[in-house]
């Protein structure tokens, strides 16, 4: 009688174990990207005072990173720090597509800017 119940609940609860370690696991997948491009990059991203461009160390960061990743570990003690929004630019700027419509920390990624309209055909004959 008692295994009946204990075996389902061991069950479940090795499961909900191995779902947390596995997040858990996920979240740190770029914590030292995060923490390697906030580093070298704090002269762009900084929150205050003026941005200096990104460096080339920046720029080779940001590179290797998952910048998607990044924005979603940013936490409140990174955004004390720094811009999300100029980690978005950053990000941008450096060809990563982060997807519209989801945060960076805590600041919603905008649509990409609009792109000139494609050219009309000449109307000219
Ligand atoms: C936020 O992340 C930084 C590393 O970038 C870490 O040092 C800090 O402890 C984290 N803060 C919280 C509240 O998790």
């Amino acid at each position: 009688m008692a295994t009946k119940v204990i075996v389902p609940l061991m069950a479940a609860f090795v499961a909900l174990t191995m779902l947390v370690a596995h997040q858990a696991c996920a979240e740190k997948d770029c914590y030292h990207e995060k923490v390697r491009v906030i580093d070298d990059c704090i002269d762009f991203l900084r929150k205050y005072g003026s941005t200096l461009r990104p460096s080339f160390n920046c720029r080779m960061a940001v590179d290797v990173s998952d910048l998607a990743c990044i924005c979603r570990i940013l936490n409140d003690t990174d955004e004390e720090k720094i811009s999300a929004e100029k980690l978005v630019l950053l990000a941008r700027s450096e060809g990563q597509a982060l997807e519209a419509g989801t945060k960076c920390g805590s600041y919603p990624i905008p649509p990409l800017p609009a792109r000139p309209p494609p050219r009309a055909k000449s109307m000219r004959a």
